[in-house]
């Protein structure tokens, strides 16, 4: 019961501050789901898909990259949204998400957010949000999970040290007008893209990378890459200058060196 009268108000939170033309204005919010991206592609094939945003209170079985899970108790915001690309187009949606996150923060007041490549959104050197595209055909699920109000322990029990939540950092923060304010400004990146308008948003998203400049150790499959990141290239990789040259990475983990250490 307390459950729905918190959706009640969450929802009318949620669409007194949305600005988009279609991106969300489909939106179901539900007490507790396996995974928002999972419900995204399972509508999908009942046609539903087009403009919807699903939001949860708790995943089950939330979703993380690189196949690790995504914390998802409660106190955060985790949301997907149905989108479209052409093929060609679809490794700059995460691209697109990560600029959305950091200009909604920007707009609501949560100063000093910077993307950690591919799409982490660090903030006072702690992961506050993470990003997972899941495509399939030109269709793909972009959920978005961001930290609200989630505790110091409830990272540390969870062994998330570079974890932080808005709250922990000082932000009080409306978790519905967030995601609307996400959503309004995913669909105007995601327009961009689909109106074949790359160059605008990567130079944004260069303009918020935290990794260019720095040095990096990248790892994946052929072992690992140390270097500096130097640049964003037109297809979301990110280019290396290493000893032996310049090397372009287009995914796996990269991390980043900070005063703190690797994050
Ligand atoms: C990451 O590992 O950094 C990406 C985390 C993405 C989490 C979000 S929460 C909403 C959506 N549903 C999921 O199962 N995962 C994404």
């Amino acid at each position: 019961m307390q459950d729905r009268i918190y959706i009640e108000n969450a929802v009318k939170s949620y669409y007194s501050s949305l600005e988009s033309r279609e991106m969300g204005q489909k939106f179901v919010l539900l007490d507790e789901v396996d995974s928002t991206s999972a419900y995204i592609r399972r509508i999908e094939t009942d046609g539903e898909c087009r403009g919807t945003v699903c939001a949860a209170l708790r995943q089950t079985e939330g979703r993380g990259r690189l196949g690790r899970s995504w914390l998802s108790e409660g106190e955060g915001l985790y949301l997907s949204a149905a989108a479209f690309a052409k093929s060609a187009d679809l490794a700059r949606l995460p691209l697109a998400a990560a600029c959305a996150v950091s200009e909604a923060f920007r707009k609501l007041g949560i100063a000093g957010a910077g993307i950690k490549w591919p799409n982490d959104i660090i903030l006072s050197g702690k992961k506050v949000c993470g990003i997972l595209c899941q495509a399939w055909g030109e269709r793909a699920a972009i959920g978005i999970g961001v930290n609200i109000s989630q505790s110091r322990a409830a990272f540390e029990q969870a062994q998330l040290p570079n974890a932080a939540s808005l709250a922990m950092l000082g932000f009080e923060t409306d978790m519905w007008t967030l995601a609307a304010v996400i959503v309004t400004e995913l669909e105007r990146y995601c327009d961009m893209i689909n109106a074949g308008e790359f160059a605008p948003l990567l130079e944004l998203y260069r303009e918020s990378c935290i990794s260019l400049g720095r040095e990096v150790v990248a790892s994946g499959a052929s072992g690992e890459i140390r270097g500096t990141a130097s640049d964003i290239a037109p297809d979301g990789s990110l280019v290396i200058e290493t000893d032996g040259g310049r090397v372009s990475v287009s995914s796996g983990e990269v991390k980043l060196r900070t005063v703190k250490g690797y994050i």
